[in-house]
């Protein structure tokens, strides 16, 4: 009855979980230093990226990408789906960075594009879009500008994590969620100039059950963009500034258009932007419909609008003039939003004539302007007020 006898019966379950984790659960680990890569920040990657990839996805096992530290140039590059397994890690230490020349990836929709993936996800990494040439192109009225690619898209796929990504100086839109269905983006860094034209943070169309979670997001135009056909979204802490705030919309510039359905946005900071949270469709004929909006616990730090619906949206008079918006906002819940606005008016709801706004419901909104009560202003807005409400409802009951 000694005890080194007790000893190895002790280990026997450790040793047990060591041999069937080596030989089952490690998954299979492709580095793409190994197929070529260079961190060298100068010479293009796409290829050894592929490479690892097409070994990460041919795997009937789960499989990790590991992208070690240094800068990766990378040109426009595309993940196809569909794989052998469906529990790909991209596993991101270093950054991704674009050409400087924004031509070369500038006349693709996309820099980094999945496409029917399932089961994918991204660790950490920084993706560097080096957009400023390209806006500094646009702003200067050359014509010739491309229109600039979105920095990473999801497209058609299923089951994907974007988990404490960063995002800096995207060409467009830094990340856009298309067709998709359960995503979960948390810890997202997204970052360009405030002035830097058509630079949104996070766009989701087509998608249902897409959560926001736990992000930071200072860039030109909307922080977060919710286009049609997005169904059960989540977006939840997220701070937004410098940015055009998060936005549903722009709804309505097709004539038959999908719609936009149970959408949350809580424990949102709004600072120095433009809008806080907006809703705007174009004034012109559609069918498309926004329903079921939860937008709770804002705070709103020196914003331009901070509760505004817009549905005469018609930039440069493109076919809309004289017409109303065909778009039906119904169902839209203002809950405990309070802060300061930058203009007088700090609740605007400018809905269609066609279509009144209905069932819109503001409780415990305070909203001031210069130590006053900001104004509210309503056009064609159905609705009901609860709580304290400053400035007073204007809503039609
Ligand atoms: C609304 O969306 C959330 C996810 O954001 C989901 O959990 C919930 O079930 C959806 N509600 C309905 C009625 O579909």
């Amino acid at each position: 009855m000694s005890t080194s006898m007790s000893l190895p019966i002790k280990f026997l379950p450790f040793l047990l979980i060591l041999f069937f984790s080596s030989s089952l659960a490690i998954p299979l680990s492709y580095n793409v230093l190994s197929f070529g890569a260079r961190p060298d920040g100068q010479t293009d990657s796409v290829k050894s990226f592929l490479a690892a990839w097409a070994q990460a996805c041919g795997s009937a096992e789960a499989a990790t990408i590991y992208v070690p530290p240094g800068r990766y140039l990378l040109s426009n590059v595309v993940f196809q789906g569909q794989c052998k397994n469906n529990d790909i890690t991209i596993r991101i230490d270093g950054t991704l960075v674009a050409p400087a020349d924004y031509h070369v990836i500038g006349n693709a929709e996309n820099w980094i594009l999945f496409e029917h993936v399932s089961g994918v996800s991204i660790n950490g990494g920084v993706l560097d879009g080096q957009g400023a040439g390209l806006w500094a192109c646009k702003k200067s009225d050359n014509s010739n500008c491309p229109s600039g690619a979105t920095t990473l898209r999801f497209s058609n796929s299923d089951n994907v994590v974007i988990n404490g990504l960063a995002s800096v100086d995207s060409q467009m839109f830094h990340i856009v969620i298309n067709g998709c269905n359960d995503v979960k983006v948390q810890g997202v860094k997204v970052s360009a100039a405030g002035d830097s034209p058509n630079t949104d943070g996070i766009h989701v169309q087509s998608s249902s059950g897409v959560t926001i979670l736990d992000s930071k997001i200072g860039t030109g135009d909307d922080c977060v963009s919710v286009g049609p056909g997005a169904t059960n979204l989540w977006i939840e802490n997220v701070a937004c500034g410098p940015g055009h705030g998060i936005s549903i919309g722009s709804l309505g510039k097709e004539q038959q258009e999908a719609r936009v359905q149970n959408v949350t946005v809580t424990s949102v900071t709004f600072t120095g932007t433009q809008n806080g949270v907006r809703i705007k469709s174009w004034g012109r004929t559609s069918s498309g419909y926004a329903r079921n909006i939860l937008f709770q616990h804002a705070l709103m730090n020196n914003v331009d609008n901070p509760i505004i619906i817009d549905q005469n949206y018609c930039p440069d008079n493109e076919n809309c003039p004289g017409q109303a918006s065909g778009v039906k906002i119904s169902d839209v819940i203002y809950q405990d939003i309070h802060g300061t606005s930058a203009t007088e008016v700090g609740v605007k709801l400018d809905c269609s004539s066609k279509n009144l706004c209905t069932g819109i419901s503001l409780e415990d909104v305070k909203l001031i302007y210069k130590n006053q009560p900001a104004e509210a202003s309503c056009t064609n807005a159905d609705g009901s007020a609860s709580g304290f409400v400053l400035p007073n409802s204007c809503l039609k009951t």
